[in-house]
């Protein structure tokens, strides 16, 4: 069983996104019970909430479903239980290093979601919530991008067999 936690600042559009696609993605390849996907904000100032309604309506014109409810990253948990923690953009990602440090946690589990990225030319998923509605569609334009070679390497992992140290 391989753990990922997606990451953005509010968790109420990008990390709910990302959560959205890659389970359908697992669904379609027949992944459930090998990997297990979360998400979280750096921030908790939306904390409960589900999915922005225009991330939603976003994500089912494209056929997939929001399933969060935000909550903050708890860096007393979720750095030991994920395998994965997965920044949508350099701020998420320099934050979730502060969190690591201040914590005294491992931060090799870190990654960019961008350094994943095979066609488009995208450095970060940009934060949408400010922004017009193509804000959203471009969101889930750079996850369709980025998550099948993510769940490419996940995959590879997930059904290596277990080595006792
Ligand atoms: P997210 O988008 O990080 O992709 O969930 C945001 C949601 C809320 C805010 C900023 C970004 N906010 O400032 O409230």
């Amino acid at each position: 069983m391989k753990r990922v936690l997606f990451v953005c600042l509010g968790n109420i559009c990008r990390s709910p996104a990302a959560e959205a696609i890659m389970a359908k993605i697992v669904a379609e390849r027949g992944l459930q019970g090998q990997i297990d996907i979360d998400s979280a904000g750096t921030s908790g100032y939306h904390s409960g909430r589900p999915a922005d309604a225009r991330m939603a309506a976003a994500l089912t014109a494209r056929g997939y479903t929001a399933t969060s409810k935000s909550r903050p990253v708890d860096p007393t948990v979720d750095f030991a239980d994920f395998d994965r923690i997965v920044a949508m953009d350099d701020s998420n990602y320099a934050d979730l290093h502060n969190l690591a440090e201040i914590y005294g946690k491992p931060a090799d589990k870190i990654v960019k979601i961008c350094d994943y990225r095979q066609k488009l030319d995208a450095a970060e998923v940009p934060d949408p919530y400010y922004g017009g509605a193509r804000g959203f569609d471009t969101v889930i334009d750079i996850l369709e991008d980025a998550l099948q070679p993510f769940a490419d390497e996940l995959q590879s992992q997930a059904s290596e067999p277990f080595t006792p140290s």
